[in-house]
C-alpha cells in the first residue's frame, strides 16, 4: 500500500500555498475519487512512505482529538489547548546517550526532511485518519545524540503544566504521560517526530510543538508535546499499561485479530465518513505489516500485546 515510485517534490513546492491548501482540503471522500491531473501531481509528490488514501480534512485533524491533558472530550483539546505556551520549548534527552542535554527545539529539528509523510493513523478506540505529516524520522534524531550499547528502549514524556493544561488539574492519570518503543521500533523509519501537518507547524490540539507519530500503533503510542526523551536499558512505563494493564499492553500493534477486552479490533469508522459510510476493515499493522511485521518476528502478538 506504500508508493515507492514517489518523487521528492512537493505540491507546495510549485504552487501558491493558498491553492495548495484549498486543493489540500477538498482531498476527502469522494472529491479523492475524481481524479484530476491536479491530485495526481499531489499524489507523485509525497514520500515513498506515504500512504495514497487521501488525507481527512484539516478540519476533521484539529477537531476531533484526544489529549487528555486538555480534557478527555474529543472537542476539548481544540477549545481547551489555545493558552499552551510552545515557545520556547526545549526536550532533555538524557539516559544511554552520548551527547545528554537539554536540546532546544530548533536545534532539535533543524534537520528536517522536505518531504511530508501522508500516514494512516489508527485509534485504540476503532477510528481512524489519515493524515499529512511533516517531521522528521525519529532515528535521525537519536544517530545524532549517540545511542549507546545498553540502550533497548526509548522512554517519552509529554510537558506538565497543569496551569495551561487544565486536564492535569485530576489525577485520574500519573502525570506525566509517558509512553515507550522498543530500540528497533524507534529506529524504524516509518517513526517519526512529527512536527506539523498540512505542511504548517503543529497546532497544538495535535501535540505541538512536537508528536511521536508511530503508524503501525494504536493512536494512544503517538505521545504528543514532549519535553523528554530517555534512552533506557528497561521497558519503561507507559500510560495506558500503567492505568489499565489488562488492556492495553507496551507494544500495542495494530491488530484486527486481537480484540480490546471490551470492543472487537476487527474494523474501524474513518472521522469524517468516506466510502462506505467510512467503516472499514482493519489492516494488520494498520497496513504497514510489509514494512515491520519482521520486527516482532518469534513474538506472539496476542500475548505481547
Ligand atoms: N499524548 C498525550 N500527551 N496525551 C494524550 O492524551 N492521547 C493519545 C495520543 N497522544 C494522548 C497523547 C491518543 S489516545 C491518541 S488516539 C492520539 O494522541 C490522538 O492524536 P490526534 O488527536 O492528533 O489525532
Amino acid at each position: 500500500m506504500l508508493r515507492r515510485d514517489a518523487r521528492k517534490l512537493r505540491w507546495s513546492d510549485v504552487t501558491p500555498r493558498p491553492l495548495w491548501m484549498n486543493r489540500r482540503s477538498l482531498m476527502t471522500g469522494a472529491a479523492a475519487l475524481m481524479a484530476s491531473p491536479a491530485l495526481a501531481r499531489i499524489d507523485a509528490a509525497a514520500s515513498p512512505y506515504s500512504t495514497d488514501i487521501a488525507p481527512n480534512s484539516l478540519e476533521d485533524i484539529t477537531a476531533y482529538n484526544n489529549f487528555y491533558e486538555f480534557g478527555t472530550g474529543k472537542e476539548d483539546p481544540a477549545r481547551l489547548a489555545d493558552g499552551l505556551t510552545i515557545d520556547p520549548w526545549s526536550v532533555v534527552i538524557d539516559g544511554l546517550v552520548d551527547k545528554p542535554g537539554t536540546y532546544d527545539f530548533a536545534d532539535l529539528v533543524k534537520d528536517q526532511p522536505l518531504e511530508e509523510r501522508i500516514y494512516r493513523f489508527r485509534c485504540v478506540e476503532a477510528w481512524s485518519m489519515v493524515i499529512p505529516w511533516i517531521g522528521l524520522e525519529l532515528a535521525g534524531l537519536l544517530n545524532r545524540v549517540g545511542v549507546q550499547s545498553g540502550a533497548k528502549y526509548v522512554a517519552f514524556e509529554t510537558l506538565v503544566r497543569p496551569e495551561e493544561m487544565p486536564g492535569q488539574q485530576s489525577p485520574f492519570i500519573e502525570w506525566p504521560y509517558r509512553e515507550g518503543l522498543r530500540l528497533d521500533e524507534a529506529m524504524h523509519p516509518l517513526t517519526i517526530m512529527a512536527t506539523g501537518l498540512y505542511g504548517e507547524p503543529m497546532p497544538r490540539q495535535n501535540g505541538a510543538p512536537i508528536r511521536l507519530v508511530v503508524p503501525w500503533k494504536y493512536g494512544f503510542k503517538s505521545i504528543k508535546s514532549i519535553v523528554r526523551i530517555s534512552l533506557v536499558a528497561d521497558m519503561p512505563p507507559t500510560t495506558w499499561n500503567m492505568l489499565q494493564p489488562s488492556e492495553y499492553g507496551f507494544f500495542a500493534n495494530v491488530n484486527p485479530t486481537v480484540d480490546h477486552p471490551r470492543w472487537s479490533q476487527a474494523s474501524e469508522r474513518r472521522v469524517g465518513g468516506g466510502l462506505f459510510g467510512g467503516r472499514e476493515d482493519t489492516l494488520m499493522f494498520n497496513g504497514y505489516e510489509a514494512e515491520v511485521a519482521s520486527l516482532y518476528a518469534g513474538q506472539d502478538l496476542a500475548v505481547a500485546y
